[in-house]
């Protein structure tokens, strides 16, 4: 077994804002089979330490960055947990990385630099009876366990992985906050921990990684340029030779048509069909003679749901209809409550993991317009639900939708869903018409729906892809 420690803010079923979470609650469990056993290290939020019922303490530090904390370890929801409990740091009400304003929390540097920090003391072997041969870290949240351990005992004897799940996140502190961040002002340079001035957790864990790894093959060669790699594509750049994408999985067991409680089953008479019309009762759509999408989002500037309201006509005009589900930007939450007054539109400001799956199954297609998606969760939902995903051409979306073409619909149909490109609400708009076409095309609508369901979008082939790295970058090539 390659013992492997994961250094994350976020993991399913504990504490979730977004795919990261899933990605890191996955993966432990998809690696197993392939010989690698991951432990998870997450701050101990209330959401987290309130699951543990007997954690076993294993490790203590009088001063982890202002006040004391303890390694809590207890296995729950097939995870194996290494819980930082550091109340002073962790241990607030609102959200994880937001305080009750909707502002970052001011200590998040070292809310994050404490858990790097304690990711490097496991690798310095402060557990009793186990060190990982290799860390990975996850986002800027994790990006200074490279730099850290790179800078103690361990350095060269355990390896790092850093993995982008998204660039714009970068974790900047004035460099005021060195000493306070456990950094060496010597590091605070340029070619090290430096960022226009700032420090940069994301950075670190970049330069000091063994090996780099973002959530697609296609966000990988995206973050080499200036449009998408928000002033880290040169160090990515001079990184190129161990920087790879592996695109993420979904758990095949929690979206599953067949098996999901939160829906009518696809194995029931009519299974799709009795999904969107309970989907249309709850709210309380009439009915309709084009496709009913839906959007399950975080309503950023990252997700184009701003073009989504300009392009909205579109749909309207061809007897579609939009339910969507999100939170984030109050402009954005208030230009969809207003788009909400059209009887064909509905919109729930809010966070409910179990209409995402009802949408998900009541829905005709899924509509993700991003204007960067390093990888994408809903898309690979939607493809499993036969929910036709019509989709951005960048990042994960499109490595993992096979667009309606005239390439793809000749002869044999291989089409699973639909492409737009560029990110432009006119592009959009067009897209829009054309799946409300394709919407009549009954024949063709379910054979694209049928390959969409059939399409992979499990972890089996990137769990494969990341133990391979492991060995790869721990010098065990096979
Ligand atoms: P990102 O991580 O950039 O937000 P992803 O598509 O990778 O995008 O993952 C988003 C995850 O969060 C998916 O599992 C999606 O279903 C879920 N999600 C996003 N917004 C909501 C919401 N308002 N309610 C329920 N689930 C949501
Ligand atoms: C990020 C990205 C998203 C990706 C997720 C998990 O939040 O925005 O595209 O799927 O991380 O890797």
């Amino acid at each position: 077994m390659t013992r492997v420690l994961s250094v994350t803010s976020e993991a399913t079923p504990l504490v979730k804002t977004g795919g990261l979470a899933d990605v890191a609650g996955a993966l432990p469990g998809a690696l197993a089979g392939h010989g690698v056993g991951m432990r998870t290290l997450l701050p101990g939020y209330p959401a987290v330490t309130a699951e543990l019922r007997k954690p076993k303490t294993c490790a203590e530090w009088p001063d982890c960055f202002g006040g004391p904390a303890r390694l809590l370890a207890e296995q729950v929801a097939g995870l194996d947990l290494l819980v930082l409990d550091a109340p002073h740091l962790y241990a607030r009400g609102a959200g994880l990385y937001l305080d009750e304003t909707g502002r970052d929390w001011p200590d998040n540097p070292e809310r994050f630099a404490a858990l790097s920090w304690v990711g490097a003391e496991i690798a310095n072997g402060a557990l009793p009876d186990w060190s990982p041969a290799l860390v990975h870290a996850h986002d800027w949240q994790g990006g200074l366990a490279p730099y850290y351990i790179a800078r103690s005992p361990a350095a060269g004897k355990v390896r790092a992985v850093q993995t982008i799940h998204n660039i714009a996140f970068q974790g900047l502190a004035p460099a005021a906050r060195l000493s306070a961040l456990r950094l060496d002002p010597a590091d605070f340079k340029p070619d090290n921990l430096e960022y226009w001035g700032k420090i940069s957790a994301l950075k670190a864990g970049l330069i000091h990684a063994d090996w780099i790894t973002t959530v697609s093959p296609t966000y990988a060669e995206e973050l080499l340029t200036p449009e998408f790699g928000m002033g880290l594509e040169g160090v990515l750049l001079g990184r190129r030779a161990q920087f790879s994408g592996i695109l993420n999985g979904i758990d095949m067991d929690m979206w599953s048509p067949d098996k999901d409680p939160h829906i009518i089953p696809y194995n029931k008479p009519r299974g799709k069909a009795a999904n969107k019309a309970a989907l249309r009762a709850e709210f309380d759509l009439p009915k309709a003679d084009g496709p009913l999408c839906v959007v399950i989002s975080r309503l950023t500037a990252q997700k184009g749901l701003d073009l989504l309201l300009e392009a909205l006509p579109a749909l309207l005009e061809r007897g579609g209809q939009l339910v969507l589900l999100g939170t984030g930007d109050a402009a954005l939450e208030a230009a969809f409550r207003m788009a909400a007054e059209h009887p064909d539109v509905a919109v729930r400001i809010g966070y409910d993991e179990w209409l995402a799956h009802r949408m998900i199954a009541g829905g005709d297609a899924i509509l993700v317009p991003s204007r960067f998606e390093p990888c994408g969760l809903t898309q690979l939902y939607g493809l499993r639900y036969g929910t036709l995903p019509v989709v951005a051409l960048t990042g994960g979306l499109a490595d993992t939708v096979i667009p309606a073409s005239p390439a793809t619909l000749a002869g044999k149909v291989v089409a699973t869903g639909l492409q737009f490109n560029p990110v432009t609400a006119l592009a959009l708009s067009n897209a829009l018409a054309r799946l409300c076409a394709l919407y009549h095309q009954r024949d063709l609508w379910h054979r694209i729906s049928r390959n969409a369901m059939a399409h992979p979008v499990g972890w089996e082939h990137s769990a494969e892809s990341y133990a391979q790295l492991y060995k790869g970058v721990l010098g065990q090539t096979t």
